[in-house]
């Protein structure tokens, strides 16, 4: 498979979970990807994995995440895909949030999704030239929403507005870019096995893989395969869009 051969591309937490799995895929496609992590030792270890390179972000820092978007189209000649999909989830009944709880995760899963696209729409308006030499412009910018964002879940009320402010901000930014050939879209995962959901309850993990229509979890290489079509030619009408990737968790 090499669809994306001579594509740049940019996963933000690509050091485990979801991200990981997107790295593998994106490479397996044939892309140069450069993968963040907020520590360098996390996030070499996975660059040495799948043959990315890394950088480290703090997703919560905004002029941080646009820099180095900025850094990798500089060093790259230029920026064709974005994965946005270093996030939090923090776990809570209304009565226990904190303030300090609602600002972080909208920091990171908000303000750093705004501010990665903002660097990244500005680097793939630009029109560059790919390795055979051939004109390109345009880009695809994947964002990762969830199903909490559309449906809800109690104790979680905080992640997901996070979510649902994720989800519209692909629409949006999908209509205010399209114009230039950057095609913006976003995955809405149910409940995936990684570190993010290894936390929850026994229970609550078992009710979730009955209620999906397949019966079970989803695992990070299901997720990531999508990324990898939303990103690629094959996708190439598809915008403004949120696309479940939750085994019919909700149909
Ligand atoms: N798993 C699910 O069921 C599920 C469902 C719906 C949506 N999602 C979304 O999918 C995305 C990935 O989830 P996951 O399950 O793969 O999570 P995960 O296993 O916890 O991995 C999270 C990734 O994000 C990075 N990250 C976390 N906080 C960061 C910060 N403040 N700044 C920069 N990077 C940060 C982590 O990097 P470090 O190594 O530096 O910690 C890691 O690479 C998230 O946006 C999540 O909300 C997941």
């Amino acid at each position: 498979m090499s669809e994306l051969v001579g594509r740049v591309a940019l996963v933000t937490g690509g050091t485990r979970g979801i991200g990981l799995a997107t790295v593998k895929a994106l490479r397996a496609a044939g892309a140069t990807v450069v993968l963040t992590g907020r520590d360098q030792a996390a996030a070499d270890k996975a660059a040495a994995e799948t043959g990315a390179t890394a950088l480290t972000l703090e997703a919560g820092d905004f002029a941080a995440t646009g820099n180095v978007v900025k850094q990798v189209a500089a060093e790259h000649g230029g920026l064709d895909i974005l994965v946005v999909n270093a996030g939090i989830m923090e776990s809570g009944l209304l009565g226990m949030i904190r303030a300090e709880d609602v600002s972080r995760t909208l920091d990171v899963n908000v303000s750093g999704a705004v501010a990665a696209v903002q660097a990244a729409a500005r680097a793939m308006a630009r029109k560059r030239t790919d390795a055979d030499g051939n004109p390109r412009k345009g880009g695809s910018i994947v964002l990762l929403a969830s199903v909490v964002g559309t449906y809800g879940a109690a104790g979680q009320s905080v992640y997901a507005a996070s979510k649902a402010a994720v989800a519209s901000l692909a629409r949006s930014a999908a209509r205010e870019l399209g114009g230039r050939g950057i095609r913006v879209n976003a995955v809405a995962p149910g409940v995936i096995r990684t570190d993010l959901t290894a936390s929850l309850p026994a229970d609550v993990l078992d009710k979730q893989s009955a209620a999906a229509a397949l019966g079970r979890l989803g695992e990070a290489d299901e997720v990531a395969d999508v990324i990898r079509f939303l990103a690629g030619d094959g996708a190439r009408y598809v915008t403004g869009q949120v696309l479940g990737v939750d085994g019919g968790l909700i149909v």
